[in-house]
């Protein structure tokens, strides 16, 4: 039996906010019912602010609990500070989960996070389930993503096999995906470590380094598929840029600035880089 905090049997046994939107400006996905835990969330946004948010999950009580406070969270708040929330918020606005179920905060900031991403995208939701890329799934037994994987090392500071099962539940059944996860987490912090040691640059450097590596880089990258990139301006860790061929109006522009841009700009010269698309 687990120990769960006042608060988490509060919202297991009184949920907030069942229930789905009509018109929902957003709508977001975690987990799958073939893995045993799966969440919707539904979200009306106006003028920038969460005006309402509620859930859909089938899951065990902490996912129940874990999904009611997140819509507490959100209600009232700006999309940029729902943008902050972590999953490691939700368990601390809960008092705490075990270890063992520290994965149901993670699909409750998967689903927002995914919600945020498709009304920011402002793609069709009708459209949306057809045009999901497809990612990599590492664990087959629960249908966790590299990405997953990835997002829960990178804001959990997770380190072992062990905690990535805790956090994602990927490696809890068959295990035959562990040698995989352990690679992501190798990978994770040789690339980290790699860009802690990226040398220090003058700004002049800096744009010359940037110009460079999209030159030479990205853009030649981005013509293979008949796109292109322009850089406009640089301004502090901001770098402005422009798409162009197929890139430009592309439904995945906001996925290859994001996957491919500025993760190729971060590893080769600065951790902190955000690029932004301008017209
Ligand atoms: S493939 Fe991950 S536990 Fe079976």
């Amino acid at each position: 039996m687990w120990d769960y905090s006042e608060k988490v049997m509060d919202h297991y046994r009184n949920p907030r906010n069942v229930g789905k939107i009509d018109n929902a400006d957003a709508i977001g996905e975690a987990g799958s019912l073939a893995c045993g835990d799966s969440l919707k969330i539904y979200l009306k946004i106006q003028n920038g602010i969460v005006t309402d948010a509620k859930f859909q999950t089938f899951g065990c009580g902490s996912a129940v609990a874990s999904s009611s406070i997140l819509t507490e969270m959100i209600i009232g708040k700006t999309v940029e500070e729902v943008k902050k929330i972590t999953n490691q918020d939700i368990a601390d606005q809960l008092g705490g989960l075990p270890p063992e179920k520290m994965h149901c905060s993670v699909m409750g900031y998967e689903a927002l996070e995914d919600a945020l991403q498709n009304f920011d995208n402002m793609i069709d939701l009708d459209d949306l389930r057809e045009e999901k890329v497809v990612e990599k799934i590492v664990c087959t037994c629960f249908g966790v993503t590299e990405n997953m994987i990835w997002d829960a090392i990178k804001h959990n500071g997770l380190k072992t096999v062990e905690e990535i099962t805790n956090y994602t539940k990927a490696g809890g059944a068959c295990g035959k995906c562990k040698g995989l996860i352990q690679d992501i987490i190798d990978t994770y912090y040789k690339k980290e470590e790699a860009e802690n040691n990226l040398p220090q640059l003058s700004p002049a450097q800096r744009i010359l380094k940037i110009n460079n590596v999209i030159e030479t880089q990205i853009s030649p990258e981005l013509r293979k598929d008949g796109g292109d990139i322009t850089l406009v301006d640089i301004d502090g860790d901001k770098v402005l840029v422009k798409l162009r061929g197929k890139c430009s109006g592309c439904k995945n522009s906001h996925l290859t600035l994001k996957s491919f841009v500025e993760m190729t700009l971060r590893e080769t010269v600065d951790k902190n880089i955000l690029v932004i698309e301008v017209s």
